[in-house]
């Protein structure tokens, strides 16, 4: 069975409980929360607060995606909050494994998020100190965008990697996956699928929540 997280940024905004509820209820794994500032991101969706809130409604990991600048000055009130996994982007931290070191020191998993245009050779030297990766298969920023074909060796490159080190990774993957190309990259070795458009545009948010747990 699929491993998904989907992703609150298509979500109703004005009724995210009831959302929740039906990923659920449709077995979702993990919740996806797209943090943006502005900055980092052309783009700006919620923060601590709201999150907070969130954590009093479901039993979901919070699976949170930190696109802001400078996620070092907030990895406490993500904490806070509730964040079960925190993931920075590999070029908004300067002193990126010191950032993990953060994350991990409050006993939460700390991944790492590649842009479509970042080589995973900046994880080289990290990579027995993170929990997962984060594959972008679009520019972030934004939901409903076309999946980065190209991406796809970028996949299989990093399970290559991850099983001959033998590790525990989580190799998660984030942007334009829908139900037609899924099992395409779970073939190619990713272990955790983020979908936020296709699940909350559908019609059935939880039939189509169980669609993909049944791939
Ligand atoms: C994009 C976000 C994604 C996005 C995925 O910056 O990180 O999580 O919400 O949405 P879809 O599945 O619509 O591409
Ligand atoms: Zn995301």
């Amino acid at each position: 069975m699929a491993k998904i997280a989907p992703s609150l940024l298509s979500a109703d905004f004005a009724d995210l409980k009831n959302e929740i509820k039906k990923v659920e209820e449709g077995g979702a794994d993990y919740l996806h929360l797209d943090v943006m500032d502005g900055i980092y991101v052309p783009n700006i969706t919620f923060g601590p607060p709201v999150i907070k809130r969130l954590r009093r409604v479901t039993r979901l990991p919070f699976d949170v995606h930190l696109m802001i600048d400078r996620p070092e000055r907030y990895i406490e009130n993500f904490v806070e909050a509730g964040a079960d996994i925190i993931t920075i982007h590999q070029e908004a931290t300067i002193h990126l494994h010191r950032t993990i070191q953060q994350i991990k020191s409050y006993g939460i998993k700390a991944g790492v998020s590649l842009n479509p245009g970042t080589a995973i050779s900046n994880l080289e030297y990290i990579l027995g100190d993170i929990d997962l990766i984060l594959v972008m298969t679009v520019n972030p920023g934004f939901g409903g965008q076309s999946f980065i074909e190209s991406m796809g060796k970028k996949i299989r490159d990093l399970r290559k990697i991850i099983d001959q080190e033998k590790s525990d990774i989580i190799l998660e993957v984030d942007g334009g996956v829908k139900l037609e190309n899924a099992e395409k990259i779970l073939k190619w070795g990713a272990d955790l699928l983020v979908v936020g458009s296709d699940i909350f545009n559908a019609e059935d948010v939880l039939e189509r929540t169980k669609k993909f747990k049944s791939l």
